[in-house]
């Protein structure tokens, strides 16, 4: 056969599985039988082997996984890939429906209702029709590329099918395990004598992870699209319709999803679905609603992380009936003293729970729980478990002992402190607490931190415990000789960890703040630190008050940041990060200059009627104004809303500017 002959049916046999695979994992409805296909397929890899150059990237066959991976790669979302608030019960999942009805100034709106799949969100990205990118969600600003495992999901097309396909499209969904995909997959590590997975999230998280997408081509991943992210294509102005949209190119999405308006039919698919959750094939853990047309969505906006048009009712967490066999007593980063009981193992919420957080003093004596007694213990998703009640009436006295809460640190013998209308006991031996110390480098080295692959909390506890290291500093000065006899090291991988210590010094410095573990500074508050301040030395000196004018920073975190950063050990353990090659890149504050509020300051203070607070100061310091806390010579604006007080009085007294809620929206318009 002539090459042109050979191309064109490489393409139409491609053409062809490309349909069967729409029909298949689409349109739910399977159009040839599996033998059928089977043969198309092995027609076309015959083709394909025996004419290598022809084979095309793309075509069917190729979900078979690429080269090995040393590291993934990271990368960063150009529209950031946000959370969903949840809802546990009717009554706020109605009042969630009424404010957007609000909104819309209409007596009933269309809500489209979906599953909440219990899985990884991923971005992935197709240019003219063909798969190019995909990145787990990472911190939701900054995830990793795992386009070649995500290349072999088997419904997922590297080709788009149909007719006006965009130019450049981004869809959001959920990567999983199905069940049925799950429970063969663990059997089959079984019979290896490997090791198995706990519940289908873990297997797909697992199998998602992994270096060598060949091994990820033998696991049953799946895909479900809920949204679409960046698109330069006509888009329907409604949710619904875009799934259709979604669905005509040849993308997958869950046949659950319907179209719902009027409270009652909205609320009552809750119940249908939850009805379904046994049989259906794959993991959910609620029902996802969302307002379905796209114009009200952008007027309802977001609040910090997620969206106001859409919203998250979780199904009720699973319980079990166990024994408290113990209570032991961690001592946290911070040196928070975290009563664990531990359990008779008891099967809760597709896990083998053998532990559950009692949290602190109050909590023991809010349940009344003692050792030995039958507990009710609840999970829910990926939450640490919990003890909901204890069952009284099952208690033999003389099997019962009462929890003594230790006097002195269990680790470094250190006293413990209690600080008033905190319900937290800390340890106050700080850093010279091995268990502090070990915890703060291994969120230090953690995923979210500088994500050092190769460093386990196993791994940190031994470094710790051979007296390697003191501080997340010193573990770049550490030495392929000093590690390499450690347990369960090798010439390897103590070679890879001196390497990927190296190539974790480059990081952002969000990250970077994140990494120094500063008590109540989580991802978002390090993010809003770094993108504030741009500059660690300007942190460095601020004040609690400053501090403040940052999104989201109140009072108390205000003063942790302020006191980490006014400590010596501190300040000198940063000296000793930045001297051994830590650094990211200086973020440009040229733009910021041209903001049209840059260099203004605003106090707010009062209730407002169409946004809080914290959206308020959100805006502005979008504009490039600075928030502050309280009122002084340096203000430029009061904005005052209902109810103003003392900050309204003082503003009056040194002659500043004060406009209201009206005022404020002109100019933000403006
Ligand atoms: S929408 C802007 N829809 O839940 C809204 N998320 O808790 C973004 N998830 O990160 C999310 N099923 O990984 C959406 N039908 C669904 C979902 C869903 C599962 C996950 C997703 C997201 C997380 C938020």
């Amino acid at each position: 056969m002539p090459n042109q002959m050979i191309k064109q049916k490489i393409i139409e046999l491609s053409n062809i599985l490309g349909e069967y695979n729409y029909q298949y994992f689409v349109l739910d409805t399977p159009s040839v039988p599996d033998a059928e296909y089977d043969r198309i397929f092995n027609d076309l890899l015959q083709l394909e082997n025996a004419h290598p150059s022809l084979r095309s990237v793309n075509s069917p066959t190729q979900k078979v996984g690429g080269s090995v991976l040393g590291k993934f790669a990271q990368l960063i979302h150009k529209k950031p890939m946000l959370s969903l608030d949840n809802v546990f019960e009717t009554k706020a999942l109605k009042s969630f429906m009424d404010r957007a009805i609000d909104k819309a100034e209409c007596s009933s709106i269309a809500f489209c209702i979906e599953p909440k799949l219990d899985g990884l969100a991923a971005s992935i990205i197709y240019e003219n029709g063909i798969l190019i990118q995909a990145g787990t969600r990472g911190d939701g600003h900054t995830g990793e590329n795992i386009t070649e495992n995500v290349k072999t999901i088997k419904n997922l097309p590297l080709k788009l099918r149909g007719e006006n396909i965009p130019d450049y499209l981004e869809v959001r969904g959920e990567v999983f395990m199905n069940k049925t995909g799950f429970n063969q997959l663990n059997k089959k590590l079984l019979d290896a004598g490997e090791k198995t997975f706990v519940n289908p999230r873990n297997a797909a998280a697992g199998s998602l992870r992994l270096l060598d997408a060949k091994i990820t081509a033998k696991r049953p991943l799946r895909f479900y699209c809920y949204g679409v992210g960046i698109c330069d294509g006509q888009l329907e102005n409604s949710h619904f319709k875009r799934f259709e949209q979604l669905k005509q190119w040849g993308l997958p999405v869950s046949c659950e999803v319907k179209l719902l308006s009027g409270s009652e039919a909205c609320l009552d698919q809750y119940q249908t679905i939850e009805q379904k959750r046994a049989q259906l094939d794959y993991d959910i853990d609620g029902v996802v609603y969302k307002v379905d047309d796209i114009v009200l969505q952008e007027k309802l906006g977001y609040v910090s992380r997620a969206p106001r048009w859409a919203t998250a009712y979780k199904f009720r967490a699973e319980e079990a009936v166990t024994i408290v066999d113990n209570v032991v007593f961690q001592v946290g980063r911070t040196g928070a003293i975290t009563p664990v009981a531990k359990l008779k193992p008891v099967f809760v919420g597709g896990v083998t729970v053998s532990k559950a957080t009692l949290h602190n003093l109050d909590e023991i004596n809010r349940l009344g729980i003692l050792i030995g007694d039958s507990v009710v213990v609840r999970r829910a998703g990926d939450v640490i478990p919990q003890i909901a009640s204890v069952l009284v009436d099952k208690r033999h006295l003389n099997k019962t002992k009462q929890i003594i809460f230790p006097l002195k640190c269990p680790v470094c013998d250190s006293a413990l402190e209690r600080i008033e209308q905190e319900a937290t006991i800390r340890c106050l031996g700080g850093v010279f607490c091995l268990a502090q110390r070990k915890e703060a480098i291994k969120h230090f080295a953690s995923r979210k931190a500088l994500n050092i692959d190769g460093l386990g909390n196993k791994l940190v506890e031994l470094l710790v415990d051979h007296e390697l290291i003191k501080d997340p500093a010193q573990l770049f000065e550490l030495t392929v000789r000093q590690i390499v006899n450690l347990p369960g090291m090798g010439k390897v991988s103590a070679n890879n960890l001196i390497h990927s210590l190296q190539h974790s010094k480059r990081i952002t410095l969000a990250r970077f703040l994140y990494s120094l573990g500063i008590r109540e500074v989580g991802e978002a508050t390090a993010n809003n630190l770094a993108n504030y301040y741009k500059d660690i030395e300007k942190i460095k000196s601020a004040s609690v008050e400053d501090l403040q004018s940052v999104s989201d920073i109140g009072k108390i975190v205000a003063k942790h940041i302020y006191c980490f950063f006014n400590q010596e050990t501190n300040l000198a353990m940063i000296d000793h990060l930045i001297s051994l090659g830590i650094h990211w890149p200086v973020i440009n504050s040229i733009v910021e200059s041209e903001l049209p509020l840059s260099e203004k300051t605003f106090v707010i203070t009062g209730t407002f009627s169409g946004m809080t607070r914290n959206a308020i100061k959100d805006k502005l310091q979008r504009l490039g104004a600075k928030v502050a806390g309280s009122i002084s010579k340096k203000t430029d604006m009061l904005i005052a809303g209902e109810a103003a007080g003392s900050k309204l009085i003082k503003a009056q007294d040194l002659g500043i500017e004060i406009i209201d809620e009206q005022a404020l929206l002109k100019l933000l318009n403006k």
